[in-house]
């Protein structure tokens, strides 16, 4: 339970390299536009905090105004609390358009006391089924955390608090498919008591809602296209001039290899990988992203 304390001291010594220094000083407007649910969707703190809620009529989403190529994403979050059986928060980046890519981190709520899982997936060209699944070291609904989606030429790596927890490598050389382009970056609270949680089989209980969900930090460290249908393979966001696209990103460094290693050991509860039901072969990727 408390291993994961000892991998947070070297994160936080080197923390200056996630660059989140302007974090909680951009106000929402600045980046992003509400795209879904408008009257449930509550501006705090002069735009400086997010509320999302769902009820019985609708959910409620926002993403960004631009388009990017290549980024360090990130938002501080904090999921609905108590009975959230059915409520799915998600926080996502997802290209417009046809064989679409996309990169997701989905909260799957639960009943009370018991525990959210947060499960990860991956389109690229359309094609997704590269659902993760990992049970958190600490209750997602009590506080904010901050998730960090790194996208480059190289890899893409989802982080909880600066701990790697999934990676993705770039082995389009071999033939693997790679998210490759323009994505917006979303975040939605919504209903998905068919399949999130016990496979569908816990509904979501009404009484408790409306359900809310809180975001912050709407800085955006990422290399924006302008339209939504330019693919990055103009390498214009490859460019090692953003900080996230150079060396030191291109994998883990030996101290977050070691704590990610430590998750998937200790917290991950489901891998497509693995899933011999669904792939009797593995994926290819599957070999290069451990
Ligand atoms: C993935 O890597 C290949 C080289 O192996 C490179 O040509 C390509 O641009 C990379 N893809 C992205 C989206 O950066
Ligand atoms: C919903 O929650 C309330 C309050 O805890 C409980 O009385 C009720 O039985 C629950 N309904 C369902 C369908 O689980």
């Amino acid at each position: 339970m408390s291993c994961l304390i000892f991998f947070l001291v070297p994160f936080l010594v080197c923390g200056g390299a996630f660059g989140s220094g302007r974090n909680g000083k951009i106000g929402f407007d600045e980046n992003y536009k509400v795209i879904w649910g408008g009257d449930h969707v509550v501006s705090l703190n002069q735009g400086k905090g997010i509320q999302l809620s769902m009820d019985k009529v609708s959910g409620s989403g926002f993403g960004s105004k631009m388009n990017y190529g290549s980024g360090f994403f990130h938002l501080k979050i904090k999921v609905p609390d108590r009975d959230s059986a059915g409520v799915v928060t998600a926080y996502y980046l997802t290209s417009q358009g046809e064989r679409h890519d996309e990169v997701d981190f989905e909260f799957l709520g639960n009943r009370e006391g018991k525990p959210y899982t947060l499960q990860t997936n991956i389109f690229a060209e359309g094609k997704g089924n590269k659902e993760q699944r990992i049970r958190l070291w600490f209750d997602p609904s009590a506080d904010f955390h901050d998730y960090r989606i790194l996208w480059n030429p190289h890899q893409l790596v989802f982080y909880v608090d600066n701990i790697p927890i999934r990676v993705y490598k770039n082995k389009s050389n071999v033939g693997v498919a790679y998210p490759t382009k323009a994505m917006q970056i979303e975040a939605t609270l919504w209903d998905g008591d068919s399949w999130a949680t016990d496979g569908g089989k816990a509904k979501t209980n009404w009484t408790f809602a409306p359900f809310k969900a809180y975001l912050q930090g709407f800085d955006i460290n990422g290399c924006h296209l302008q339209s939504s249908t330019t693919h990055n393979n103009n390498f214009a966001c490859a460019s090692d001039k953003f900080w996230w696209n150079k060396q030191q990103f291109w994998q883990l460094s030996p101290t977050q290899q070691v704590a990610y290693h430590n998750v998937k050991t200790k917290y991950l509860t489901y891998d497509y990988c693995s899933d011999k039901t669904r792939f009797p072969v593995p994926p290819l990727e599957c070999s290069y992203n451990y």
